[in-house]
């Protein structure tokens, strides 16, 4: 049986990248999430299992093993895994040997923070497991130390958003505000199916910022006026002008080199078949775009995308974030 928690996955709607040097960014929780079972074991290792991506091993006194699939993949995908659940130990008293098992729908390395959504699951669940209280900020904190593991210098802004769900306006020196939503945003997300590393994009972009800084310099200042746009746009239900803000948003991350063949083939089919704005979301370099489009054309959109070669899916903003399912 064990302790169930899960927490969502996200969409940036605007100001992937700008966000790690300080800009703001706006971005949802949507309707797939990542799960962890905990439950004991008599060993005092930490067990670790993947179900959807066929990986298992266990840490003893620090030293990964791997029982199931590829090594590197197995250590790089459960050593945040094991940051998190160590950062809840350090609250416990005795020495116990865990089994954390995940099971997640957030498809993975596609810019739709899947490690954030995973990191947040298991902390909740080991803490509930073991009754260490913790606050929806200590998860928040938590999973940010494990991200630290993913890509060195993470904003932040994928943890906070598996932790506290909704709408929320991000920036790493004022935090997170909730966002008012009032209107449906209708979002249609192509997966490229090109895996990618968050990492790797981030370091092109820290490049583009040193070598360039005073190109650098008016391109955040435009992608903080887009958010700044965009929160008056959200005011006002005003799609189109989200959708146009989506496209320039897009044009200033192309510029840094964070887009790709696949993600510009679909944002292209998406424009075509109607969509207001369309562009890469996450750290790009393959993983998914998001176009935003009228209700009546997010069919479509839908079949634009698919036509294109992208496997697309209607994403729903959801306002629950990191929850304890079963204890
Ligand atoms: C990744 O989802 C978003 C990035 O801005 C990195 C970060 O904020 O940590 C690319």
């Amino acid at each position: 049986m064990g302790v169930v928690a899960s927490a969502p996955a996200k969409i940036i709607l605007f100001g992937e990248h700008f966000v790690v040097y300080g800009e703001p960014a706006i971005v949802l929780a949507i309707d797939k999430r990542a799960y962890a079972t905990v439950n004991s074991s008599d060993d005092k290792c930490l067990h670790v299992q993947s179900t959807n991506l066929d990986l298992k091993g266990y840490f003893k006194d620090g030293v990964f093993k791997v029982e199931q699939g590829d090594v590197r993949e197995a250590r790089l995908k459960f050593e945040p895994v094991k940051v998190a659940v160590e950062k809840v130990l350090a609250r416990f008293k005795d020495e116990v040997g865990l089994t954390v098992e995940i099971n997640s729908t957030v498809p993975v390395a596609a810019g739709l923070g899947s490690s954030a959504a995973v990191v947040a699951a298991v902390t909740a669940a080991v803490g509930a497991f073991l009754n260490v209280k913790l606050s929806k900020e200590d998860v928040f904190r938590i999973a940010l130390e494990a991200e630290k593991v993913v890509h060195g210098t993470p904003s932040g802004v994928d943890p906070a958003i598996a932790t506290f769900g909704g709408a929320l306006l991000f920036q790493t020196d004022t935090g997170f505000k909730p966002l008012e939503v009032k209107t449906k945003i209708p979002l249609v997300i192509g997966d490229t199916g090109v895996e990618r590393s968050t990492r790797i994009q981030v370091e092109k972009v820290r490049n583009i910022v040193d070598n360039y800084p005073q190109i650098v310099e008016p391109m955040r200042k435009t992608a903080r006026e887009i958010v700044l746009r965009a929160i008056e746009a959200f005011k006002e239900s005003d799609l189109k002008t989200l959708g146009e803000l989506m496209n320039i948003n897009h044009a200033l991350l192309y510029g840094f080199g964070v887009s790709d063949e696949s993600l510009e083939w679909l944002i292209n089919a998406a424009k075509k078949a109607g969509a207001l704005g369309a562009k890469l979301t996450g750290a790009g370099g393959g993983g998914c775009m998001i176009a935003l489009a009228d209700e009546d054309k997010v069919d479509d959109v839908l079949q634009a995308i698919m036509q294109a070669g992208g496997r697309p899916f209607i994403a729903r903003k959801t306002d629950e974030g990191v929850k304890v399912e079963r204890t």
